[in-house]
């Protein structure tokens, strides 16, 4: 398994994720469009983790950092690759990125639906700090969202006392 930074050349596979990880917004939310994701490639700030296994990209995560403070923006692995651990080592590796940046607290927003990301951060560290209402802002669905924080002191301190 390998995870790079992405780059302007990577937009067409990372369209190609966004569309099929986010299948089924009504869980995981839309799909951002490439024209979304090309706003954000490169912005100061903005770092985006591309993940291959066995040579197949098969997975992506979008960080932004504003001074000690960071948020996921997006994060999504295909079906065919989901229960493997990729989506564990696409949190992993932005933690390890943003740390160095002087990053302290990341936040997020996940669908009060969406268990399987919500296990997958809360397994992380993460801890719901807050609710957003109608997060999608769609009469069709209105969906909450759960904000999740993560101090990454104390994903330090935890990781320490599990290996002790
Ligand atoms: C959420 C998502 C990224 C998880 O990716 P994944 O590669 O399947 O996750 P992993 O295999 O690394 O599993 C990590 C943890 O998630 C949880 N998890 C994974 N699959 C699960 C399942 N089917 N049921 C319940 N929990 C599950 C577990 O807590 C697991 O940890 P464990 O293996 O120690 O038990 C993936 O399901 C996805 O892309 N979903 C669609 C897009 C989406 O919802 N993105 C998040 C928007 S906020």
């Amino acid at each position: 398994m390998q995870i790079v930074e992405a780059t302007m050349a990577h937009l067409p596979v990372l369209d190609v994720l966004q569309q099929q990880a986010f299948a089924d917004p009504h869980i995981s939310g839309p799909a951002w469009t490439e024209a979304a994701i090309a706003s954000m490639l490169g912005m100061p700030g903005v770092t985006t983790r591309l993940l291959h296994n066995h040579d197949q990209a098969m997975g992506m995560a979008m960080w932004r950092a504003v001074a000690d403070e960071a948020e996921l923006l997006t994060l999504g692995v295909l079906p065919a690759g989901r229960g493997q651990g990729l989506g564990r080592a696409l949190m992993l590796d932005g933690v390890a990125r943003l740390a160095p940046w002087g990053v302290e607290t990341i936040f997020l927003e996940v669908a009060v639906n969406n268990l399987v990301a919500i296990q997958l951060y809360q397994g992380q560290g993460f801890a719901i700090v807050g609710r957003r209402r109608n997060y999608y802002g769609t009469a069709a669905a209105s969906i909450d969202a759960h904000v999740m924080s993560l101090h990454i002191s104390d994903r330090k301190r935890l990781s320490n006392e599990q290996n002790s």
